[in-house]
């Protein structure tokens, strides 16, 4: 168990910095970019939809609970993604970037705060603190993230309103990646199906995030965001298969939220019904098919051969040389 919890652990910071690199080497022809301008216009943009959403006439608590749902964030890995895709494409870094940066990582948070609640995973950690309806009770989570959704269209609509091809575009995508039939509500609704496919479900309750951050990059960007699909969802794939690992087989010392959660609440998991060699493997092509993936752009040899060595790297050599 301590060797696969570290196993685990690898696993998962092999795919955090495989994206961090991949982030950075894209944004690497934007002289002015980097994480940390990324970073920065990321929080300056959900601080300003968060503040607006929770002006005055916002009652308090509900106002609270939202500003903790989003502040501190986590990794912050989907609206970076369309960053660094959006600068990838040419792009400017202007209030629709960041519009539709910060509108992803709203709706990526509302969907945690969803799949927290008792009706869902019933998880009383998330980001290292109390879950929102563990702190603030369920009414408010439940309006926590449904206002959070509401937000992030308005964020967009309002940040692409003097582009209004761009803002039809980014309407549709991101309405794809959270909604019916195959987003988000999608994804959480396989869990209450009997006959679940691993694979659909990853898709729905992860991939589609990515892809529609990839997509709302390359049309900020104003490239043609298809392009970008099979990368969002090997990237998608690749961090659900590590987050199944990891809650399957971390410690809670590796973690900022509970593990174990997937069998705990019979969800499917992709080492229970694999096993670990297999979901290991299945990581492993995952990320040698993202790297594939990377459609053409500048730095689009660099990037790939980056990802690939990454991995390999970082995935323990008695491991890697099993599956190579
Ligand atoms: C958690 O996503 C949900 C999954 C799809 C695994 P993240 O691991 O990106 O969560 P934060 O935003 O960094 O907390
Ligand atoms: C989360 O999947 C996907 C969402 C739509 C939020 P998980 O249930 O595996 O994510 P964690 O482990 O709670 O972060
Ligand atoms: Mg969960
Ligand atoms: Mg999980």
């Amino acid at each position: 168990m301590a060797a696969n919890s570290k196993l685990a652990r690898k696993l998962q910071f092999t795919v955090v910095y495989i994206f961090l690199q991949y982030t950075l080497s894209l944004i690497l022809d934007n002289k002015k970019g980097g994480q940390m301008e990324s970073a920065a216009r990321i929080e300056q943009s959900l601080e300003a939809a968060v503040d607006r959403a929770t002006a005055k006439p916002c009652p308090p608590k509900l106002a609270k609970a939202v500003h903790y749902a989003v502040f501190p964030g986590g990794a912050r890995v989907r609206p970076t993604l369309t960053l660094a895709v959006a600068a990838a494409c040419g792009g400017q870094a202007n209030a629709l970037t960041d519009g539709a940066a910060a509108a992803i990582e709203m709706l990526h948070c509302a969907s945690l705060v969803h799949d927290d609640l008792p009706c869902f995973d019933n998880a009383s950690l998330r980001r290292g603190k109390p879950s929102v309806h563990n702190l603030y009770g369920e009414p408010i989570a439940v309006l926590v993230g449904d206002a959070l959704i509401v937000e992030a269209f308005n964020t967009i609509a309002r940040t692409a309103a003097s582009d209004p091809a761009k803002l039809v575009d980014l309407i549709e995508c991101v309405s794809k990646a959270v909604g019916m039939p195959g987003g988000i509500v999608a994804g959480q609704a396989w869990e209450s199906e009997t006959k679940i496919d691993l694979i659909d479900y990853h898709r729905a309750k992860t991939g589609s995030l990515f892809v529609g951050s990839v997509s709302a990059g390359a049309i900020a960007g104003g490239s043609d965001p298809s392009e970008w699909h099979p990368l969002g969802e090997k990237i998608g794939e690749a961090y659900q298969l590590a987050d199944d690992l990891l809650d399957a087989t971390g410690s809670i010392a590796d973690s900022d939220k509970p593990l174990g959660q997937d069998r705990n609440n019979s969800k499917p998991n992709a080492v229970m019904e694999l096993g670990l060699e297999k979901a290991m493997k299945r990581l492993k092509q995952t990320i040698a098919d993202a790297a594939d993936s990377v459609p053409a752009c500048a730095g689009t040899n660099e990037l790939r051969e980056l990802i690939v060595n990454q991995a390999t790297r970082l995935v323990p050599a008695k491991y890697a040389t099993a599956f190579a």
